[in-house]
């Protein structure tokens, strides 16, 4: 079975590493069987299962009963659960709270955004024997001081502020860093300025490993099309089609059918 460790090994190899986001139970049986490397239950659970219009609304109860199905589903996989919007910012105390919860209802890892003022944190948690994935670039959680989610690191200073923030959470500790939404070469600077592997989501191929949000490599939202987040399905059209087949059958009386159901006289004539 694969660990957290491993995610060092893999970049030191050059083998490019899998992460998939998941949040329930049924989907995550689906991918324990996938060769992918980890799972994350992301924030953006709030987004696109709980139909919020950021990750700001989601909290830690929410990652935990995720994160505790996901792991029924998936009990052979590597699984990183999300640091929620101030979760961490409150204080150690409360801070090691989400922590304990994330962690008991099954998760190898917690991930939390940005850098500055988290480093403290970031090496506390570590020396109590939970490892840490950073996020840095496009940070969601900072959408309202964004303005939107939008690009981040273009500029020559915010470049090397990302190297600086990078070098500073390996310093302290992290295991891994994701970076969403930089530039290509941004992206491949930060990796080559660090010797923990990064995970990139819209950032281009120069990056240890990738992630995509379950619901968009799906398909599961046809007005949701980011350049970065390649459809492999359509399923939202699948989903409404099978919809409208059940329904079709039940007014056309067609379902259910002989052998879908049982009756006491067909047991008495066979
Ligand atoms: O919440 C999430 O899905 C994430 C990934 C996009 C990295 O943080
Ligand atoms: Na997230």
């Amino acid at each position: 079975m694969k660990s957290i460790p491993d995610f060092l090994k893999w970049k030191a190899d050059g083998k490019a590493i899998t992460m998939v986001t998941c949040y329930d139970a049924a989907t995550a049986k689906i991918v324990n069987a996938t060769s992918v490397d980890s799972i994350l239950i992301g924030d953006s659970c709030a987004m696109v299962v709980h139909g919020f219009d950021s990750t700001v609304h989601a909290t830690v109860e929410m990652i935990a009963a995720h994160t505790a199905a996901v792991r029924r589903g998936a009990p052979d996989k590597v699984i990183i659960a999300d640091l929620p919007f101030l979760s961490n910012r409150k204080g150690i105390d409360h801070a090691m709270d989400a922590v304990d919860q994330l962690m008991k209802a099954g998760a190898n890892a917690v991930k939390l955004e940005r850098r500055k003022g988290n480093i403290q944190l970031v090496e506390h948690i570590v020396d109590s024997g939970v490892p840490v994935m950073g996020h840095l670039g496009l940070t969601p959680q900072s959408v309202n001081e964004f303005g939107g989610f939008k690009m981040q690191g273009k500029s020559e200073a915010a470049a090397r502020a990302l190297i600086e923030d990078a070098q500073m959470l390996e310093q302290a500790g992290c295991f891994s860093i994701v970076l969403e939404c930089i530039p290509g070469d941004v992206a491949a600077q930060v990796t080559n300025a660090i010797s923990i592997p990064t995970i990139g989501i819209g950032c281009g191929p120069d990056v240890s490993g990738q992630v995509l949000v379950i619901n968009d490599l799906l398909g599961m939202d046809a007005s949701f099309q980011p350049r970065f987040a390649r459809k492999y399905e359509t399923l939202s059209e699948r989903i409404g089609l099978a919809v409208d087949r059940y329904c079709a059958d039940v007014r056309s009386a067609t379902f259910p059918a002989a052998g879908e159901y049982s009756s006491r006289l067909a047991k008495l004539e066979s």
